[in-house]
């Protein structure tokens, strides 16, 4: 028998300790938070996606009546990224959440497990780790890559 561990480092950054394209892909992404169409959770998540042609595509997340139709902030921006810059590659992807309450989140908020796996992809294609930037209301989250948030990742490719 055989027992290992899987360990995710993580950067914990003020605001301050930004630099100005961490800063700006992360100001995207909590904008982003402004465009959510969350009338059901009320839960307004935004994400940016900062490609490697310059472009930041932001995303929201996407409510519907018919539930499981909905989008969440992540996917949407990198299935647009895609759809829209279908050459580009991923460099960076930034992520925020307004809460029920109207607040950001003091813990950073982290995507659900399908857009892992989606962003996964994104990554893979990429061919080099693309860093996540988890925002809350005065701390970020900076991980290494998407792979980091998502050990033991299904992979076909
Ligand atoms: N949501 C996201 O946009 N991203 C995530 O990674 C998790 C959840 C959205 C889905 C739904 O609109 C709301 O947050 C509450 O779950």
């Amino acid at each position: 028998m055989k027992e290992f561990s899987i360990q995710v480092p993580v950067t914990e950054l003020s605001y301050d300790e930004l630099t100005p394209a961490e800063s700006l892909l992360v100001e995207t992404a909590r904008e982003a938070t402004s465009r959510a169409y969350a009338p059901y959770s009320h839960f307004k998540v935004g994400a940016a996606i900062r490609l490697d042609n310059g472009e930041i595509i932001p995303g929201s997340n996407q409510e519907n009546a018919a539930f499981p139709s909905g989008t969440c902030a992540e996917r949407s921006a990198c299935y647009y990224a895609h759809a829209r810059y279908p050459e580009a590659r991923f460099e960076a992807i930034a992520v925020a959440a307004v809460g029920t309450d109207g607040c950001e989140l003091d813990e950073p908020a982290s995507p659900c497990g399908a857009c892992r796996q989606a962003l996964m992809e994104y990554e893979h294609l990429a061919g080099h780790p693309v860093p996540v930037y988890l925002a809350g209301k005065s701390k970020i989250y900076k991980l290494p890559s998407v792979s980091a948030l998502l050990p033991f990742t299904f992979e076909e490719f």
